[in-house]
């Protein structure tokens, strides 16, 4: 049932703040300003040297973000790479160690093969999934579910969301566990994440702006976006989203490697989306937003009312989120990244909910 909305896509972009808030709920005990994990962790994360994390599309990238925060948050070094290379690299995987896998299907091969792979090596398995009685979630030795619902539309958006949360709310307990945040420090954390669903809420409400933008972005035939720290991921997400529901050629790039190669590309007629909130690494992509400017590329900005009126350049268009603590950004940013694609993919005529070519879950290799 799509209730209002055209397509299960849009339904389930605007369910995330209702989704995201459930999750929430399930991972943190709010009076108390801390991250309750639902199940027992089989495992210490004080002794482990490495996280190992692998997935598959969006749920890799998820994994890409959530590498910055394990790394931050709990000081454990992550290595992360797609399920379709993980399970056949042979990589030397400490017993006993953790490999942390993301699906929301909890059916894709690639992700239960490498999960299989890190099992036989004598590893724990942590899985964090949207489907409880999927292969990856009764495999695993430890299961953190996301309670996005069924998503129907074949383009992940609210199970990412959610994928963040949880994922947050891991790295929060890593960090505990490992003594590298106090307990101020996780309030602090905890106090952000419940400030999360409002903020998306928020993001929506910037639908119409979007709206006009994707009759821009629809004209393009390559669209670049551009992200540094847990925004680089995003920029890959963001890329990802709009190729494969409007079909139009786009990359995602670490903002500092526009001068290694995609730099090249720029006109007049590439659209550049860099996403950069306010954060401490905001000033390093300004620079390189003027890289782009200074060969006549048009910016569209998905950032925040004080990176608009501190980067100074002419913009085709600035979406402005909601202020918000940089860590939860990835989660709100979701929001009108989705809805980029979206409103292009729609504005074009293209079949959102099933694109060409595209399976629900991806059950053969
Ligand atoms: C993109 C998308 C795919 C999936 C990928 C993994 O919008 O939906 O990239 O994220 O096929 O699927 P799961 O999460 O079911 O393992």
């Amino acid at each position: 049932d799509k209730g209002n909305h055209r397509h299960f896509m849009a339904k389930e972009i605007h369910e995330q703040p209702e989704v995201v808030g459930r999750t929430l709920a399930h991972y943190v005990d709010l009076a108390a300003g801390r991250v309750v994990l639902p199940e027992p962790l089989p495992f210490d994360f004080a002794r482990l040297s490495r996280l190992s994390i692998t997935a598959c599309g969006t749920a890799y990238y998820a994994g890409l973000v959530a590498r910055y925060w394990f790394e931050q948050i709990a000081r454990l070094p992550v290595e992360i790479d797609v399920a379709s290379e993980a399970r056949y690299r042979e990589a030397p995987l400490e017993r006993d160690g953790l490999t942390l896998v993301i699906s929301q299907s909890g059916e894709t091969a690639d992700t239960l093969a490498s999960m299989r792979y890190a099992k036989s090596q004598g590893q724990h398995t942590l899985s964090v999934v949207n489907v409880p009685t999927s292969t990856i979630a009764r495999e695993s030795s430890v299961v953190m579910p996301t309670l996005a619902g069924p998503e129907i539309g074949v383009a992940s958006t609210k199970a990412f969301s959610c994928q963040l949360t949880v994922l947050l709310c891991l790295a929060i307990a890593a960090g505990r566990a490992r003594g590298t945040i106090d307990a101020a420090e996780e309030r602090r954390l905890v106090d952000a994440l419940i400030t999360v669903p409002g903020l998306m809420a928020e993001a929506l409400t910037r639908e119409g702006e979007i709206e006009i933008l994707a009759r821009e972005v629809s004209k393009a035939r390559d669209v670049l976006y551009l992200g540094r720290g847990t925004s680089y991921p995003m920029a890959l997400e963001g890329a990802l989203k709009l190729k494969e529901i409007s079909y139009i050629h786009a990359e995602g790039y670490a903002a500092g490697e526009l001068k290694h190669g995609p730099i090249a590309l720029i006109d007049e007629s590439v659209p550049v989306i860099v996403i950069a909130p306010h954060d401490a690494v905001f000033e390093k992509t300004v620079s390189n937003m003027q890289e782009v400017a200074a060969r006549g590329g048009r910016i569209v900005l998905i950032g925040d009312s004080k990176g608009a009126a501190e980067h100074g350049l002419d913009t085709l268009a600035t979406v402005t989120m909601p202020d918000l603590d940089a860590t939860v950004a990835p989660i709100v940013y979701a929001v009108p990244i989705q809805l980029v694609a979206y409103h292009t993919a729609v504005f074009m005529g293209k079949d959102v909910d099933q694109p060409r070519n595209l399976a629900k879950s991806v059950t053969v290799e």
